[in-house]
């Protein structure tokens, strides 16, 4: 952490908004202004924004750390996002635009996809769902998995979408921890030109699921060809979309929410082995993701609208389904790879489709840069006028080449940091109103309170220290499903009275913040969060594994890469098979994504004499550092021969 804040601190180029940018910009200064006068107002102001069928009482009860928003008031997520915009000229408009790996494509009008969500909706009640009930969604990124989630809220339904890299016990983990009903899944999902077998993953989940009474199953393969190998359709239980649907009206009424209602559960990493159920409620977040999608990326009607991340997580939550869609937007979407069948497939799909916003991930932008320039270079990317990014802290080379090389110079950038738990975006620049630094998020959002503190909790101006947020703000996770006390406990007990979010940033002069990456146990592995402790668990389910640790190491493309170091049971010989036999183990028992990229056999951990295992001196072999202070440990000679080691292996 040290030696990018020193690179940090030498970062001087300053990018100011663009004037003819500026000019028309729909995010102003005035927005901080009104913000800082008065929080509240500011927010019921951006509330106002979206369609309720009873207005609000009382715009937030606070009884820390728990909070409600815009109380007393109705609305249904799936009217806003669709209904609205179907009275006027945009009824016609690209809702979403998509394209399939192998090159398949489809255009919903806000018309069109309001009828398939109402049909998609009538489907889920006619197999019993209703309000409150937990719908699991196990899909690529087709335009089915933004009509499931819509269906959902069109009925008061709480999605619960698993992203698709995730193995079949990660999806039994969640169905069972949400008690879902039914799960929603498609026969398959291209990438890199192959096929996920989705369905297959799903049935191995669904053998452990007791609470699931029904799968619907997308046809996403062409008919016909070797249908059952893909999808083997238990009758009773399985039923295919396309036939539920089509037996179906597409009108159906959306469902009045309470804005405190469940909207979905989203899964994410934390420092336990267990994932956390992040619960989002509808009228908050539907609000900061409206009105920051609106604000941050400067939404026009003529704007195409392309955000990469996969509904799976997050930011596809957030930016590709219920904030463009509530704003009335078009929505590109696109279901494979960056570099299938070739390098420049973004490229290819700005040209061809002429967007204008683009945002994605600095490990996304890391990969184009190794690639080189000559794929963008080769297609006319003169229609973007906006970039963003998410996920992970930018290098400032990074953010130079996507200003350069995408944005030819003239694009602002937003960097935007945010969370899971946060449901919208939190600090970033407003384009037009901010002038840039490369490397840095800027600062807060209005009506957004975020503090630097030191390790005892002290506020601090400037330095570096701890990211916490101390006012609630209306996207805010409410708790962690089934589990308030760990959600008390995993952010509110740090730093008493304040929210933390894991992060370590700095503030400069200026009050711009550089964040620094995780400082507890999780890591962020090419944009995706990872907790150290459950590969750790994946790792000892192994029949050869006594004991693993494990730690992020800095990687070029990926931001960290995962590195393990394991201890065998006695009478096990540590091989390059078995190597390749544990990555393969937390590939079934996580995801591929968990895949560690070095494990290092060792006859011993480092431990303290009370038997922990000392995380950071393992960090600093994986990274090739001095080891830092080993007094503390039982026996200093394990670590020794373990950075001895890990430097012959390379
Ligand atoms: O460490 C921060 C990093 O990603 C974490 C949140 O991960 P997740 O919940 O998966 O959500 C990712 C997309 C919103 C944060 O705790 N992070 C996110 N955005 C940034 C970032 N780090 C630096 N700069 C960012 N812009």
């Amino acid at each position: 952490m040290a030696d990018q804040l020193a690179t940090l601190l030498l970062e001087e180029r300053r990018f100011p908004p663009p004037a003819a940018f500026a000019a028309r910009a729909i995010g102003t200064p005035a927005l901080y202004h009104a913000a800082a006068r008065d929080r509240l107002a500011f927010w019921e102001e951006q509330a106002r924004a979206l369609d309720w069928i009873t207005p609000w009482t009382s715009v937030l009860t606070w009884s820390p750390p728990h909070a409600r928003w815009f109380d007393g008031g109705r609305l249904n997520v799936a009217a806003n996002c669709l209904d609205r915009h179907l009275t006027g000229a945009r009824r016609n408009k690209a809702a979403i635009i998509w394209e399939g790996e192998p090159g398949d494509r489809r255009v919903y009008t806000y018309w069109a996809l309001a009828r398939e969500v109402g049909r998609a909706a009538n489907a889920l009640k006619r197999l019993g769902v209703v309000k409150g009930d937990r719908v699991a969604i196990y899909l690529p990124m087709i335009p089915e998995a933004a009509i499931a989630m819509l269906a959902c809220a069109r009925l008061g339904a709480v999605h619960s979408v698993v992203f698709g890299g995730f193995s079949a016990e990660s999806l039994r983990d969640r169905i069972n921890d949400a008690t879902a009903t039914v799960l929603i899944t498609a026969d398959g999902g291209y990438r890199r030109g192959q096929v996920l077998p989705l369905k297959r993953i799903a049935d191995e989940a669904v053998a452990q699921c007791p609470s699931i009474e029904h799968v619907v199953v997308v046809r996403r393969r062409p008919a016909g060809e070797g249908d059952e190998s893909f999808a083997e359709m238990t009758e009773g239980r399985d039923h295919w979309w396309h036939r539920l649907l089509d037996r179906e009206s597409p009108d159906c009424p959306a469902e009045p929410m309470e804005a405190e209602d469940l909207l979905f559960i989203l899964y994410t990493s934390g420092t336990t082995g267990q994932p956390k159920g992040i619960v989002h409620t509808t009228g908050g977040y539907l609000t900061q993701a409206t009105a920051t999608t609106r604000y941050v990326f400067d939404l026009r009607e003529e704007d195409i609208f392309w955000c990469t991340a996969d509904v799976g997580w997050i930011t596809g939550h957030s930016y590709v389904v219920y904030g463009p869609l509530a704003n009335g937007a078009t929505v590109l979407m696109y279901e494979g790879a960056p570099d299938w069948p070739e390098r420049d497939r973004f490229w290819k799909i700005v040209a061809r489709h002429g967007v204008t916003i683009f945002y994605t991930a600095p490990t996304a932008i890391r990969a184009f840069m190794k690639w080189g320039t000559k794929h963008p270079a080769a297609h006319d990317l003169s229609t973007l006028r906006l970039l963003g990014t998410v996920g992970e802290p930018i290098n400032p080379e990074a953010w130079m080449w996507y200003h350069e090389h995408i944005g030819r110079g003239a694009c602002p950038i937003v960097d935007t940091w945010w969370q899971t738990e946060t449901g919208g975006i939190m600090i970033t620049a407003l384009p037009g109103v901010t002038t840039t630094k490369p490397g840095s998020a800027t600062t807060p959002f209005p009506g957004i309170s975020v503090e630097l503190v030191d390790t005892t909790g002290k506020a601090l101006a400037k330095g570096g220290g701890f990211l916490t947020l101390t006012e609630p703000w209306p996207g805010m996770l409410r708790t962690i499903y089934g589990d308030d006390a760990r959600y008390q406990a995993t952010y509110w007990s740090r730093f008493p009275g304040r929210y933390f979010a894991g992060d370590g940033a700095k503030v400069d002069d200026d009050g711009y913040w550089w964040l620094l990456g995780r400082v507890d146990d999780v890591l962020n592995v090419a944009g995706h969060r990872i907790g150290t402790m459950e590969v750790e668990s994946a790792l000892v389910d192994h029949p050869d594994v006594a004991e693993a640790a494990v730690v992020g190491k800095a990687h070029d493309l990926k931001g960290q890469a995962i590195a393990a170091f394991v201890t065998v049971k006695e009478g096990v010989k540590p091989s390059a098979e078995l190597r390749e036999d544990l990555r393969e183990h937390v590939a079934r028992k996580i995801g591929a994504i968990a895949k560690p990229d070095d494990i290092l056999f060792s006859a011993d951990l480092p431990k303290t004499r009370s038997g922990k295992i000392m995380r950071r001196l393992l960090k600093d072999i994986a990274e090739g550092r001095a080891l830092g202070d080993t007094t503390t440990l039982a026996d200093p000679n394990v670590v020794a021969r373990l950075k001895e080691q890990y430097e012959d292996k390379e």
